[in-house]
């Protein structure tokens, strides 16, 4: 408390309401309200003394009365009969700068209110829930303060709801406690069925055991206002799936498990649970411009994290995706003899020559770095083996890929190597490892891995999303850092903004990537999921969804495959889809035509990769959107746009660019017969000069887009 006066004397008040310390003699109904006045939470509690929220934006309910508490094992649950023994306000207004990332900096701007409770029968207990009320928001957590009678607890569930004002129309996947690579649908809050998604063969581990959705997920109100609901700093907690009550548009916390716990998360007093966020905003592209998630997030507790560069990266990868060749030496573990029923084909994708292949490509086309898959031992037994522990170890290459080779001809030609781990969803093995993975890296100059987790976690009951993983992922982060290594992790944790905290989070999957258009078997992403991805799975945070695929059906290896989209939509994807590391996915081969580079290789060569200003320019979820991003360093800007099934006309108003200066325009774009079925790699280039007041007009096909880059002239 009396640091909280410490703070608050720093500040300058501009508030309406009273900051400061309230004591509570008797029932109140304590408001905060966002810096702007538009977004108002009121706690109360019910005449049992269960504690009780709700939310309005523009004096519009946008949560009604909702309701939390906790249940435990071998202890009373936290429900009712409390009393509100003290409230405190503050305000926070601070700038904090990104190492890398979609902007300079970013304005922690918001109002605090903690509620301060206590249990008015035994056990007496005491339990904090602090409100964060921002403009483009709110966020609450839940505090167990250090206690006589609360020390440790197994919470068996967490009842937090989200009771909504409406039908709304709501983008989600299913809450799975094991993977995050499902399609979105569409649907109304009414027509949420996620159990029809239970049984999906292209999923190595799933488990969906409620009719619940994942978070981000993203609502429209009948008044057009949007809302996304997450969380922030999932730290030592299970993630949080929002199971659905389709009869009475509510929601409530249902926390992924444990078999081995028979519950869902293990706490030791003091502790804090991760923020339940809900971002509100009238335009869905304030939704991504939001950092609200970020900014509940700590400071950066890592310092400098220089030895990461945001990077494109080339990578012997979508060749064992499409079959092309194999992860193992013995020929048997492609994604193609996975469906193919174990066709022996020996085809080793990672030898020393394939590598110094890409290498060259890369060096030729101004790429920083190169992923290769396979390079160690291990791949033979990957995924059709129960028992994965001790499969991989991530030091000893495979005889046909000759390591230090590899890396003093990277090293020659410019080209940073990015490790590879698969740990195969044995994370024990992983740990025992780690020092020396790490260290071995360091030794041989690679400053960035990749990790995965394919299958269902060893040991068995526990899943990809629970409280023992996330403590795992975390270890991971942590570890990387003390050895100055960024992470990019596959069937990961969702993102829950802790790349603030620990910048060397870089990017993670976490969705459907671009790697199902090369084998699944319902046909792959359809043309409207990255419009959808832009506004659900992005708000969380970074995507490394490899686009950049210009060989868009790939029938000479996978006729019955291909991407859903024109190849201008992959380009515009580089700018669409944010991560300081963005892949050309493709084949080094589908870069060239005619023995040229492509043509359109161009954009992909000159596009950013980090960013001082971001914009989304237009958008609607599920449907099209168009971002603006300016290059940090060059002030060069580059826009994409990218639409789902239907075509559409974009104006693009080019006032965001310096006033007085001059840019030579480069505008990649659908040809007026593009279709991404039809005629997916049909393309046109324009050039042209601009400023500041010009404006430009471009058609997107069906399933298309468009990338524009915009370089000042000198
Ligand atoms: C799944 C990852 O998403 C993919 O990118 C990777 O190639 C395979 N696992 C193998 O690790
Ligand atoms: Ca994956």
């Amino acid at each position: 408390m009396i640091s909280y006066f410490k703070r608050i004397s720093t500040y300058i008040f501009i508030l309406v309401m009273a900051l400061g310390v309230v004591n509570c003699s008797e029932n109140l109904t304590p408001v905060l309200s966002s810096p702007d006045n538009n977004i108002k939470v009121s706690f109360s509690l019910t005449d049992s003394g269960m504690p009780e929220y709700k939310v309005s934006y523009r004096d519009k309910a946008v949560i009604l009365p909702s309701t939390m508490g906790f249940e435990f094992k071998d202890q009373a649950p936290l429900k009712d009969s409390f009393r509100l023994a003290e409230i405190n306000y503050r305000m926070e207004d601070e700038t904090w700068p990104m190492p890398w990332g979609e902007q300079d900096s970013v304005r922690n701007h918001y109002n605090e209110m903690s509620i301060v409770l206590e249990e008015v029968k035994s056990p007496n207990r005491k339990w904090n829930i602090v409100f964060r009320a921002y403009d483009d928001g709110i966020g609450f957590r839940y505090e167990f303060p250090e206690q006589p009678n609360f020390k440790t607890a197994l919470i068996t569930d967490e009842h937090t709801q989200f009771n909504l004002s409406g039908d709304h129309q709501v983008w989600w996947q299913p809450g799975d406690w094991d993977i995050y690579e499902h399609l979105y649908s569409h649907t109304k809050f009414s027509e949420i069925d996620a159990l029809k998604y239970k049984d999906n063969p292209n999923l190595a581990a799933t488990y969906i055991p409620e009719n619940a959705v994942n978070t981000p997920v993203t609502m429209k109100t009948e008044d057009g206002i949007y809302l996304s609901f997450h969380e922030a700093d999932l730290t030592d907690y299970s993630g949080m799936t929002l199971k659905v009550d389709t009869s009475n548009n509510s929601m409530v916390s249902e926390l992924v498990g444990s078999e081995r716990l028979q519950g869902k998360a293990e706490i030791t007093a003091p502790f804090n649970t991760p923020w339940r966020t809900v971002q509100i905003a009238d335009r869905a592209g304030d939704l991504i411009e939001s950092k609200l998630v970020l900014n509940l997030n700590d400071p950066n507790a890592i310092g400098d994290v220089s030895y990461f560069t945001p990077m494109k990266y080339v990578g012997i990868w979508w060749e064992m995706h499409l079959g092309k060749s194999t992860w193992d030496m013995e020929g048997s573990q492609s994604m193609n003899t996975f469906t193919n029923s174990g066709e022996i084909r020996p085809n080793h994708g990672a030898t020393t020559e394939n590598a110094m292949r890409y290498i060259d490509f890369a060096a030729e086309n101004g790429i920083k770095g190169l992923l290769v898959e396979g390079w160690n031992t291990g791949w033979d037994k990957w995924i059709n083996t129960e028992d994965r522990e001790g499969v991989f170890d991530f030091m000893t290459p495979y005889a046909d890929y000759d390591f230090d080779k590899v890396m003093a001809y990277a090293k020659e030609k410019g080209v940073e190597v990015i490790m590879h781990h698969e740990t195969s969803a044995a994370p024990l093995t992983y740990e025992k490892q780690m020092d020396v993975a790490y260290k071995f890296m360091k030794d041989n100059g690679m400053n960035s891995v990749k990790t995965g987790y394919v299958g269902k976690i060893i040991p068995k009951g526990e899943y990809h999303h629970g409280q023992w993983m996330v403590r795992h992922y975390h270890k991971v982060l942590e570890k990387a850092a003390k050895m100055k290594i960024a992470i990019n992790a596959h069937e990961p944790i969702k993102a829950t903004g802790k790349r603030r905290t620990y910048p060397n989070a870089i990017a993670r999957e976490g969705l459907r990537g671009q790697e199902f258009n090369a084998w699944a078997e319902d046909g792959g992403n359809p043309p409207d999921h990255l419009p959808t991805v832009a506004f659900t799975r992005m708000l969380s945070g970074p995507i490394d969804f490899t686009p950049g695929i210009f060989n868009i059906k790939f029938e000479e290896y996978k006729p019955d495959n291909q991407v859903s989209t024109t190849l201008a939509h992959q380009l515009a994807l580089y700018v669409v889809i944010y991560s300081p590391i963005q892949m050309l996915a493709d084949l080094p081969e589908h870069y060239t035509e005619n023995g040229k580079p492509h043509p359109a290789l161009q954009f992909i060569r000159d596009v950013g990769v980090d960013w001082s200003e971001s914009k989304v320019l237009d958008g609607e979820v599920g449907e099209y959107v168009t971002i603006a991003r300016k290059e940090r360093g060059s002030g060069n800007w580059f826009v994409g746009g990218i639409t789902g099934d239907e075509g559409r006309t974009e104006t693009i108003t080019l006032d965001f660019l310096e006033p007085g200066k001059t840019y030579e325009a480069i505008l990649y774009k659908d040809a007026p017969d593009s279709h991404w079925d039809t005629n997916p790699q049909a393309y046109e280039i324009e050039s042209m000069e601009v400023t500041s007041g010009d404006k430009v007009e471009v058609s997107l096909a069906p399933g298309g887009g468009f990338a524009l880059s915009l370089i000042e002239k000198k």
